[in-house]
Protein backbone atom coordinates (compact mmCIF):
# COMPACT_ATOMS: atom_id res chain seq x y z
CA UNK A 1 0.00 0.00 0.00
CA UNK A 2 1.15 3.64 -0.50
CA UNK A 3 1.55 5.23 2.22
CA UNK A 4 0.40 9.16 1.51
CA UNK A 5 -1.44 9.87 4.91
CA UNK A 6 -0.31 8.69 8.54
CA UNK A 7 -2.15 9.32 11.62
CA UNK A 8 -0.62 9.25 15.18
CA UNK A 9 -3.09 8.64 18.36
CA UNK A 10 -1.73 10.41 21.02
CA UNK A 11 0.63 13.36 21.14
CA UNK A 12 2.98 12.47 23.41
CA UNK A 13 6.77 12.04 24.43
CA UNK A 14 6.76 8.80 22.30
CA UNK A 15 4.03 10.33 19.28
CA UNK A 16 5.60 13.47 18.88
CA UNK A 17 9.19 13.17 18.40
CA UNK A 18 8.65 10.00 16.43
CA UNK A 19 5.88 11.74 14.14
CA UNK A 20 7.85 15.04 14.05
CA UNK A 21 11.53 12.92 11.97
CA UNK A 22 8.77 10.86 9.95
CA UNK A 23 7.48 13.83 8.82
CA UNK A 24 10.77 15.77 8.33
CA UNK A 25 11.84 12.89 6.35
CA UNK A 26 8.93 12.50 4.36
CA UNK A 27 7.91 15.69 3.12
CA UNK A 28 5.49 13.66 0.32
CA UNK A 29 3.49 11.96 3.78
CA UNK A 30 1.03 13.97 5.36
CA UNK A 31 1.76 13.26 9.31
CA UNK A 32 -1.31 14.20 11.59
CA UNK A 33 -1.30 13.59 15.47
CA UNK A 34 -3.93 13.70 17.17
CA UNK A 35 -4.97 13.81 21.04
CA UNK A 36 -7.85 13.72 23.21
CA UNK A 37 -5.84 16.14 25.04
CA UNK A 38 -7.19 19.80 23.95
CA UNK A 39 -4.59 21.72 25.95
CA UNK A 40 -1.04 19.42 25.07
CA UNK A 41 -2.61 19.57 21.64
CA UNK A 42 -3.15 23.49 21.69
CA UNK A 43 0.61 23.75 22.89
CA UNK A 44 1.91 21.74 20.16
CA UNK A 45 0.54 24.12 18.00
CA UNK A 46 1.62 27.26 20.01
CA UNK A 47 3.55 29.78 18.00
CA UNK A 48 6.19 29.98 20.30
CA UNK A 49 8.02 26.43 19.75
CA UNK A 50 9.84 27.09 23.16
CA UNK A 51 6.29 26.39 24.75
CA UNK A 52 6.06 22.81 23.39
CA UNK A 53 4.13 20.53 25.87
CA UNK A 54 7.23 18.36 25.45
CA UNK A 55 11.21 19.08 26.02
CA UNK A 56 13.31 17.37 23.83
CA UNK A 57 16.80 18.77 22.51
CA UNK A 58 16.68 19.45 18.60
CA UNK A 59 12.47 18.95 18.80
CA UNK A 60 11.37 22.41 17.98
CA UNK A 61 13.59 23.22 15.01
CA UNK A 62 11.74 19.69 13.37
CA UNK A 63 8.46 20.96 14.56
CA UNK A 64 9.26 24.89 13.76
CA UNK A 65 10.53 23.49 10.04
CA UNK A 66 7.48 20.90 9.29
CA UNK A 67 4.15 21.97 11.09
CA UNK A 68 1.92 23.47 8.69
CA UNK A 69 3.63 21.91 5.97
CA UNK A 70 3.15 17.88 6.42
CA UNK A 71 2.91 18.11 10.24
CA UNK A 72 0.15 18.74 12.04
CA UNK A 73 -1.82 18.65 15.30
CA UNK A 74 -5.47 18.49 15.94
CA UNK A 75 -8.28 17.02 17.93
CA UNK A 76 -10.58 15.76 15.14
CA UNK A 77 -9.48 12.18 15.60
CA UNK A 78 -12.11 10.45 13.34
CA UNK A 79 -11.97 12.53 10.24
CA UNK A 80 -7.77 11.91 10.70
CA UNK A 81 -8.18 8.17 11.27
CA UNK A 82 -10.52 8.11 8.23
CA UNK A 83 -8.34 9.76 5.37
CA UNK A 84 -5.06 8.28 6.74
CA UNK A 85 -3.83 4.62 4.86
CA UNK A 86 -1.32 4.10 8.26
CA UNK A 87 -2.53 4.34 11.90
CA UNK A 88 0.14 4.82 14.74
CA UNK A 89 -1.20 3.85 18.04
CA UNK A 90 0.84 5.64 20.96
CA UNK A 91 -1.09 6.40 23.69
CA UNK A 92 -0.37 5.46 27.68
CA UNK A 93 -0.27 2.22 28.65
CA UNK A 94 0.48 2.55 31.94
CA UNK A 95 0.64 0.06 34.71
CA UNK A 96 -2.76 -1.13 36.36
CA UNK A 97 -3.90 0.73 39.31
CA UNK A 98 -6.61 -1.35 40.14
CA UNK A 99 -8.53 -5.12 39.18
CA UNK A 100 -6.69 -7.84 38.27
CA UNK A 101 -2.70 -7.45 37.77
CA UNK A 102 -2.83 -4.09 39.73
CA UNK A 103 0.42 -3.03 40.40
CA UNK A 104 1.76 -5.60 37.73
CA UNK A 105 -0.04 -5.77 34.45
CA UNK A 106 -0.33 -2.55 31.78
CA UNK A 107 -3.61 -0.95 31.68
CA UNK A 108 -4.57 -1.77 28.09
CA UNK A 109 -7.58 0.52 28.29
CA UNK A 110 -6.39 3.20 25.81
CA UNK A 111 -5.10 1.11 23.60
CA UNK A 112 -8.93 -0.64 23.41
CA UNK A 113 -10.51 2.98 22.82
CA UNK A 114 -7.93 3.44 19.93
CA UNK A 115 -8.62 0.45 18.44
CA UNK A 116 -12.49 0.35 19.16
CA UNK A 117 -12.07 4.17 17.27
CA UNK A 118 -10.45 3.27 14.68
CA UNK A 119 -12.86 0.02 13.79
CA UNK A 120 -15.64 2.35 14.30
CA UNK A 121 -14.79 5.21 11.82
CA UNK A 122 -12.64 3.61 8.89
CA UNK A 123 -13.96 3.61 5.83
CA UNK A 124 -11.19 2.01 3.84
CA UNK A 125 -8.52 -0.32 4.62
CA UNK A 126 -5.80 0.40 7.22
CA UNK A 127 -2.42 -0.64 8.69
CA UNK A 128 -2.27 -0.20 12.03
CA UNK A 129 0.69 0.00 13.89
CA UNK A 130 1.44 -0.31 17.64
CA UNK A 131 3.64 1.91 18.72
CA UNK A 132 3.19 2.04 22.60
CA UNK A 133 5.11 -0.56 24.49
CA UNK A 134 2.54 -3.49 25.03
CA UNK A 135 2.39 -6.69 26.85
CA UNK A 136 3.06 -9.87 24.16
CA UNK A 137 0.04 -10.53 22.10
CA UNK A 138 -1.79 -7.39 22.64
CA UNK A 139 -1.83 -7.67 18.74
CA UNK A 140 -4.02 -10.31 18.72
CA UNK A 141 -6.23 -8.21 20.85
CA UNK A 142 -6.46 -5.40 18.48
CA UNK A 143 -7.04 -7.94 16.14
CA UNK A 144 -9.63 -8.95 17.32
CA UNK A 145 -11.20 -6.06 18.11
CA UNK A 146 -10.69 -4.70 15.04
CA UNK A 147 -11.76 -6.87 12.81
CA UNK A 148 -15.11 -7.85 15.12
CA UNK A 149 -15.82 -4.11 15.15
CA UNK A 150 -14.91 -2.76 11.64
CA UNK A 151 -16.91 -2.02 8.76
CA UNK A 152 -16.06 -4.75 6.98
CA UNK A 153 -12.43 -2.90 5.82
CA UNK A 154 -9.39 -4.51 6.02
CA UNK A 155 -6.74 -3.97 8.92
CA UNK A 156 -3.30 -5.06 8.72
CA UNK A 157 -1.58 -5.08 12.40
CA UNK A 158 2.37 -4.38 12.87
CA UNK A 159 4.33 -4.36 15.92
CA UNK A 160 6.59 -0.84 15.76
CA UNK A 161 8.03 -0.70 18.82
CA UNK A 162 10.07 2.70 20.01
CA UNK A 163 13.71 2.54 21.14
CA UNK A 164 14.35 6.06 21.31
CA UNK A 165 15.47 7.59 25.18
CA UNK A 166 14.02 10.49 26.48
CA UNK A 167 17.00 13.59 26.02
CA UNK A 168 18.61 11.72 22.79
CA UNK A 169 15.27 11.45 21.32
CA UNK A 170 15.78 13.34 17.72
CA UNK A 171 19.58 12.05 17.93
CA UNK A 172 18.01 8.46 18.53
CA UNK A 173 15.27 8.39 15.72
CA UNK A 174 17.52 10.21 13.15
CA UNK A 175 20.09 7.42 13.28
CA UNK A 176 18.75 4.43 15.39
CA UNK A 177 20.62 0.86 15.87
CA UNK A 178 17.70 -0.69 14.39
CA UNK A 179 13.97 -0.59 13.61
CA UNK A 180 11.62 -3.47 14.42
CA UNK A 181 8.79 -4.43 12.22
CA UNK A 182 6.66 -7.44 13.86
CA UNK A 183 3.33 -8.38 11.36
CA UNK A 184 1.95 -10.84 9.26
CA UNK A 185 1.72 -9.48 5.73
CA UNK A 186 4.88 -8.61 4.06
CA UNK A 187 3.17 -6.13 2.26
CA UNK A 188 1.82 -4.12 5.36
CA UNK A 189 5.54 -4.56 6.61
CA UNK A 190 7.19 -3.41 3.59
CA UNK A 191 4.82 0.17 3.44
CA UNK A 192 6.04 0.65 7.18
CA UNK A 193 9.84 -0.19 6.00
CA UNK A 194 9.32 2.39 3.39
CA UNK A 195 8.47 4.69 5.64
CA UNK A 196 11.78 4.55 7.65
CA UNK A 197 13.15 3.60 4.52
CA UNK A 198 13.54 7.16 3.59
CA UNK A 199 16.44 7.36 5.94
CA UNK A 200 17.29 4.47 7.51
CA UNK A 201 19.30 2.13 6.04
CA UNK A 202 17.33 -1.18 4.55
CA UNK A 203 20.02 -3.44 6.67
CA UNK A 204 19.03 -1.65 9.92
CA UNK A 205 15.28 -2.72 9.64
CA UNK A 206 14.55 -5.43 10.96
CA UNK A 207 11.40 -7.60 9.95
CA UNK A 208 10.08 -10.42 12.84
CA UNK A 209 6.83 -12.15 13.60
CA UNK A 210 4.28 -9.89 15.71
CA UNK A 211 5.48 -12.17 18.98
CA UNK A 212 8.69 -11.26 18.73
CA UNK A 213 8.39 -7.60 18.13
CA UNK A 214 6.89 -7.14 21.01
CA UNK A 215 8.58 -9.12 23.31
CA UNK A 216 11.61 -7.85 21.87
CA UNK A 217 11.00 -4.59 23.18
CA UNK A 218 10.32 -5.83 26.92
CA UNK A 219 13.62 -7.45 26.77
CA UNK A 220 15.44 -4.92 25.66
CA UNK A 221 14.08 -2.46 28.32
CA UNK A 222 14.46 -5.34 31.05
CA UNK A 223 18.57 -5.86 29.96
CA UNK A 224 19.68 -2.03 30.18
CA UNK A 225 17.29 -1.83 33.50
CA UNK A 226 19.14 -5.53 34.59
CA UNK A 227 22.56 -3.51 33.84
CA UNK A 228 21.99 -0.58 36.39
CA UNK A 229 20.47 -2.77 39.18
CA UNK A 230 23.80 -4.88 38.85
CA UNK A 231 26.21 -1.97 38.87
CA UNK A 232 23.71 -0.22 42.07
CA UNK A 233 24.20 -4.02 44.03
CA UNK A 234 28.01 -3.58 43.24
CA UNK A 235 27.58 0.04 44.46
CA UNK A 236 26.64 -0.96 47.97
CA UNK A 237 29.34 -4.00 47.57
CA UNK A 238 31.74 -0.69 47.12
CA UNK A 239 30.34 1.53 49.52
CA UNK A 240 31.39 -1.59 52.17
CA UNK A 241 34.44 -2.60 50.77
CA UNK A 242 36.31 0.70 49.42
CA UNK A 243 35.82 -0.64 46.36
CA UNK A 244 34.95 2.69 43.55
CA UNK A 245 32.37 1.47 41.85
CA UNK A 246 33.27 3.67 38.98
CA UNK A 247 36.70 2.23 38.93
CA UNK A 248 34.84 -1.34 38.62
CA UNK A 249 32.43 0.20 35.92
CA UNK A 250 35.70 1.25 33.91
CA UNK A 251 37.02 -2.35 34.47
CA UNK A 252 34.39 -4.43 33.43
CA UNK A 253 33.10 -2.27 30.73
CA UNK A 254 36.31 -2.19 28.86
CA UNK A 255 35.71 -5.99 28.55
CA UNK A 256 33.89 -5.74 24.75
CA UNK A 257 31.33 -8.73 26.12
CA UNK A 258 30.23 -6.60 28.64
CA UNK A 259 30.76 -3.10 27.10
CA UNK A 260 30.78 0.36 28.87
CA UNK A 261 27.18 1.88 28.13
CA UNK A 262 24.78 1.82 31.14
CA UNK A 263 27.18 1.00 34.06
CA UNK A 264 26.52 4.45 35.86
CA UNK A 265 25.94 3.82 39.66
CA UNK A 266 22.72 6.20 40.61
CA UNK A 267 20.21 6.75 42.97
CA UNK A 268 18.16 4.04 40.60
CA UNK A 269 16.28 4.36 37.42
CA UNK A 270 13.50 5.80 36.55
CA UNK A 271 11.29 6.59 33.62
CA UNK A 272 7.73 5.73 32.40
CA UNK A 273 9.75 2.38 30.91
CA UNK A 274 11.71 0.30 32.88
CA UNK A 275 9.65 -1.04 35.30
CA UNK A 276 6.57 -0.85 33.76
CA UNK A 277 8.49 -3.02 31.05
CA UNK A 278 9.56 -5.55 33.41
CA UNK A 279 6.79 -5.68 35.91
CA UNK A 280 4.62 -6.64 32.54
CA UNK A 281 7.98 -9.82 31.88
CA UNK A 282 6.75 -10.51 35.18
CA UNK A 283 3.08 -10.81 35.24
CA UNK A 284 3.52 -12.80 31.81
CA UNK A 285 6.05 -15.26 33.13
CA UNK A 286 3.57 -15.84 36.13
CA UNK A 287 0.37 -16.15 34.49
CA UNK A 288 2.26 -19.21 32.51
CA UNK A 289 3.08 -20.65 36.09
CA UNK A 290 6.78 -19.66 34.86
CA UNK A 291 7.85 -18.29 38.68
CA UNK A 292 11.92 -19.14 38.03
CA UNK A 293 11.64 -16.70 35.25
CA UNK A 294 9.29 -13.62 37.21
CA UNK A 295 11.43 -14.37 40.18
CA UNK A 296 14.63 -13.38 38.15
CA UNK A 297 13.29 -10.39 36.76
CA UNK A 298 11.39 -8.86 39.79
CA UNK A 299 14.65 -8.48 41.23
CA UNK A 300 15.80 -6.20 39.41
CA UNK A 301 12.62 -3.85 40.67
CA UNK A 302 13.07 -4.97 44.46
CA UNK A 303 16.61 -4.23 43.64
CA UNK A 304 15.98 -0.44 42.52
CA UNK A 305 13.52 0.35 45.04
CA UNK A 306 16.36 -0.71 47.87
CA UNK A 307 18.48 1.86 45.91
CA UNK A 308 16.27 4.64 46.34
CA UNK A 309 15.50 3.82 50.14
CA UNK A 310 19.03 2.87 50.73
CA UNK A 311 19.65 6.78 49.46
CA UNK A 312 17.54 8.62 51.61
CA UNK A 313 18.35 6.14 54.35
CA UNK A 314 22.32 7.41 54.50
CA UNK A 315 21.35 11.16 53.99
CA UNK A 316 19.33 10.67 57.48
CA UNK A 317 21.66 9.17 59.20
CA UNK A 318 24.03 11.37 58.42
CA UNK A 319 22.28 14.48 59.00
CA UNK A 320 22.59 12.95 62.84
CA UNK A 321 19.48 11.03 62.17
CA UNK A 322 16.67 13.58 62.39
CA UNK A 323 16.03 15.76 59.03
CA UNK A 324 13.04 17.07 61.11
CA UNK A 325 12.67 20.87 60.31
CA UNK A 326 15.28 20.71 57.80
CA UNK A 327 15.72 22.30 55.18
CA UNK A 328 17.42 19.97 52.12
CA UNK A 329 18.18 21.12 48.59
CA UNK A 330 17.09 19.02 45.97
CA UNK A 331 19.03 19.42 42.55
CA UNK A 332 17.28 17.87 39.87
CA UNK A 333 13.78 16.44 39.91
CA UNK A 334 13.25 14.85 36.06
CA UNK A 335 14.08 11.47 36.15
CA UNK A 336 17.37 12.13 33.65
CA UNK A 337 19.09 14.89 32.36
CA UNK A 338 17.83 16.87 29.29
CA UNK A 339 13.87 15.80 29.76
CA UNK A 340 11.02 17.40 31.61
CA UNK A 341 9.57 13.78 31.99
CA UNK A 342 9.42 13.12 35.93
CA UNK A 343 7.41 9.69 35.38
CA UNK A 344 9.03 7.29 38.15
CA UNK A 345 11.75 9.32 39.24
CA UNK A 346 13.90 8.21 41.91
CA UNK A 347 13.75 11.98 43.14
CA UNK A 348 9.96 11.73 43.92
CA UNK A 349 10.48 8.51 46.14
CA UNK A 350 13.65 10.41 48.04
CA UNK A 351 11.51 13.22 48.82
CA UNK A 352 8.54 11.39 50.25
CA UNK A 353 10.79 9.20 52.41
CA UNK A 354 12.40 12.44 53.42
CA UNK A 355 8.87 14.27 53.83
CA UNK A 356 8.04 11.27 55.78
CA UNK A 357 11.06 12.24 58.39
CA UNK A 358 9.48 16.02 58.41
CA UNK A 359 11.98 17.45 56.33
CA UNK A 360 11.69 20.56 54.31
CA UNK A 361 12.18 20.48 50.82
CA UNK A 362 13.70 22.88 48.28
CA UNK A 363 13.63 22.16 44.54
CA UNK A 364 14.93 23.20 41.65
CA UNK A 365 14.97 21.69 38.43
CA UNK A 366 15.87 23.43 34.83
CA UNK A 367 12.83 21.84 33.33
CA UNK A 368 10.73 21.02 35.60
CA UNK A 369 8.21 23.66 37.09
CA UNK A 370 6.09 23.72 40.52
CA UNK A 371 3.02 22.46 39.43
CA UNK A 372 4.56 19.36 38.62
CA UNK A 373 6.88 18.33 41.71
CA UNK A 374 3.13 19.30 43.53
CA UNK A 375 1.57 16.88 41.41
CA UNK A 376 4.14 14.09 41.94
CA UNK A 377 3.84 14.40 45.33
CA UNK A 378 0.47 14.27 45.56
CA UNK A 379 0.30 11.45 43.25
CA UNK A 380 1.68 9.44 45.90
CA UNK A 381 -1.02 10.07 47.96
CA UNK A 382 1.10 9.56 51.29
CA UNK A 383 0.17 13.15 52.34
CA UNK A 384 -2.30 16.08 51.30
CA UNK A 385 -1.67 18.39 48.69
CA UNK A 386 -2.04 21.33 51.64
CA UNK A 387 0.85 19.43 53.19
CA UNK A 388 3.44 18.56 50.34
CA UNK A 389 2.54 22.25 49.57
CA UNK A 390 3.69 23.53 52.82
CA UNK A 391 7.07 21.33 52.99
CA UNK A 392 8.08 21.28 49.50
CA UNK A 393 9.39 24.57 47.59
CA UNK A 394 10.55 25.11 44.28
CA UNK A 395 13.05 27.43 42.95
CA UNK A 396 13.71 28.69 39.79
CA UNK A 397 17.76 29.03 40.10
CA UNK A 398 20.10 27.15 42.70
CA UNK A 399 21.02 29.48 44.95
CA UNK A 400 17.88 30.51 46.12
CA UNK A 401 17.27 26.71 46.63
CA UNK A 402 20.75 25.94 48.57
CA UNK A 403 20.52 29.07 50.71
CA UNK A 404 21.10 27.93 54.34
CA UNK A 405 20.26 24.13 53.64
CA UNK A 406 21.50 21.33 55.75
CA UNK A 407 22.43 19.32 52.64
CA UNK A 408 21.58 19.21 49.26
CA UNK A 409 20.92 15.76 47.24
CA UNK A 410 21.62 15.99 43.78
CA UNK A 411 18.96 13.65 41.81
CA UNK A 412 19.12 14.19 38.19
CA UNK A 413 22.56 14.51 36.42
CA UNK A 414 22.11 18.13 34.86
CA UNK A 415 25.07 18.89 33.02
CA UNK A 416 24.33 22.71 34.67
CA UNK A 417 25.35 21.78 37.97
CA UNK A 418 28.57 20.95 37.11
CA UNK A 419 28.98 24.47 36.16
CA UNK A 420 27.95 26.02 39.03
CA UNK A 421 29.78 28.60 41.42
CA UNK A 422 29.90 25.66 44.20
CA UNK A 423 32.03 27.99 46.64
CA UNK A 424 28.93 30.51 46.86
CA UNK A 425 26.28 27.39 47.64
CA UNK A 426 28.51 26.50 50.74
CA UNK A 427 28.44 29.76 52.21
CA UNK A 428 24.88 30.09 52.26
CA UNK A 429 24.38 26.56 53.70
CA UNK A 430 24.22 24.88 57.46
CA UNK A 431 27.33 24.12 58.15
CA UNK A 432 28.77 21.41 58.54
CA UNK A 433 27.03 21.78 54.43
CA UNK A 434 26.68 17.85 53.40
CA UNK A 435 26.35 16.85 49.53
CA UNK A 436 24.94 13.52 48.60
CA UNK A 437 25.63 13.50 45.07
CA UNK A 438 23.02 10.45 43.49
CA UNK A 439 24.54 11.08 40.54
CA UNK A 440 28.48 11.32 41.07
CA UNK A 441 28.75 14.09 38.66
CA UNK A 442 30.83 16.42 40.88
CA UNK A 443 34.56 16.09 42.09
CA UNK A 444 35.06 14.71 45.53
CA UNK A 445 38.05 16.36 46.07
CA UNK A 446 37.35 20.09 44.83
CA UNK A 447 33.89 19.50 46.95
CA UNK A 448 35.87 18.77 50.03
CA UNK A 449 38.76 21.42 49.60
CA UNK A 450 35.95 24.11 49.41
CA UNK A 451 34.64 22.31 52.81
CA UNK A 452 31.53 20.09 52.01
CA UNK A 453 30.84 16.41 53.57
CA UNK A 454 31.02 15.01 50.37
CA UNK A 455 29.09 11.13 49.59
CA UNK A 456 28.42 9.73 46.80
CA UNK A 457 27.13 6.43 45.20
CA UNK A 458 29.46 3.51 45.35
CA UNK A 459 32.74 5.20 47.04
C1 LIG B 1 14.47 3.69 28.04
C2 LIG B 1 15.26 2.92 26.98
O1 LIG B 1 16.63 3.31 27.04
C3 LIG B 1 14.68 3.19 25.60
O2 LIG B 1 15.34 2.40 24.63
C4 LIG B 1 13.21 2.84 25.61
O3 LIG B 1 12.62 3.14 24.35
C5 LIG B 1 12.47 3.60 26.71
O4 LIG B 1 13.10 3.35 27.96
P1 LIG B 1 14.41 6.23 28.87
O5 LIG B 1 13.48 5.75 29.93
O6 LIG B 1 14.05 7.45 28.10
O7 LIG B 1 14.66 5.08 27.79
O8 LIG B 1 15.83 6.56 29.55
P2 LIG B 1 17.20 5.79 29.81
O9 LIG B 1 18.30 6.59 29.24
O10 LIG B 1 17.13 4.37 29.42
O11 LIG B 1 17.34 5.90 31.40
C6 LIG B 1 16.42 5.27 32.28
C7 LIG B 1 16.82 5.53 33.72
O12 LIG B 1 18.01 4.83 34.05
C8 LIG B 1 17.07 6.99 34.05
O13 LIG B 1 16.51 7.30 35.31
C9 LIG B 1 18.58 7.08 34.08
O14 LIG B 1 19.04 8.13 34.89
C10 LIG B 1 18.93 5.72 34.65
N1 LIG B 1 20.30 5.28 34.32
C11 LIG B 1 20.68 5.10 33.01
C12 LIG B 1 21.21 5.00 35.34
O15 LIG B 1 20.88 5.14 36.53
N2 LIG B 1 22.47 4.55 35.01
C13 LIG B 1 22.87 4.36 33.71
O16 LIG B 1 24.01 3.96 33.49
C14 LIG B 1 21.94 4.66 32.68
P1 LIG C 1 4.18 8.14 25.96
O1 LIG C 1 5.39 8.38 26.83
O2 LIG C 1 3.92 6.65 25.78
O3 LIG C 1 4.22 8.87 24.67
P2 LIG C 1 2.28 10.08 27.06
O4 LIG C 1 1.46 9.95 28.31
O5 LIG C 1 3.34 11.12 27.00
O6 LIG C 1 2.90 8.62 26.81
O7 LIG C 1 1.32 10.29 25.80
C1 LIG C 1 0.20 9.54 25.52
C2 LIG C 1 -0.87 10.46 24.94
O8 LIG C 1 -1.97 9.65 24.47
C3 LIG C 1 -1.50 11.45 25.94
O9 LIG C 1 -1.32 12.77 25.47
C4 LIG C 1 -3.01 11.05 25.99
O10 LIG C 1 -3.87 12.18 26.10
C5 LIG C 1 -3.19 10.37 24.64
N1 LIG C 1 -4.34 9.45 24.59
C6 LIG C 1 -4.65 8.46 25.47
N2 LIG C 1 -5.77 7.80 25.06
C7 LIG C 1 -6.17 8.36 23.89
C8 LIG C 1 -7.25 8.12 22.96
N3 LIG C 1 -8.13 7.14 23.16
N4 LIG C 1 -7.35 8.92 21.87
C9 LIG C 1 -6.44 9.90 21.66
N5 LIG C 1 -5.40 10.18 22.49
C10 LIG C 1 -5.26 9.42 23.59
Amino acid sequence: MKITKICCIGAGYVGGPTMAVIAKKNPNIKVTIVDINEERIAAWNDKDVSKLPIYEPGLAEIVEETRGKNLFFSTDIDETIRESEMIFISVNTPTKTYGKGKGMAADLKYVELCARNIAEVATTDKIVVEKSTLPVRTAQAIKSILHNTGNDVKFEILSNPEFLAEGTAIQDLLNPDRVLIGGESEDAIESLANVYGSWVPQDRILRTNVWSSELSKLTANAFLAQRISSINAISELCEHTEANVNEVAKAIGMDSRIGPKFLNASIGFGGSCFQKDILNLVYIARSYGLNAVADYWEQVIILNDHQKRRFSDHLISTLYNTVSGKKIAMLGWAFKKDTNDTRESAAIYVADHLLNEQAHIAVYDPKVNSKKVQGDLNYLNTRSAEENNELVTSFDEPYETAKDAHAIAIMTEWDEFKTYDWQKIYDNMKKPAFIFDGRNILNKTEMETIGFEYSSIGK
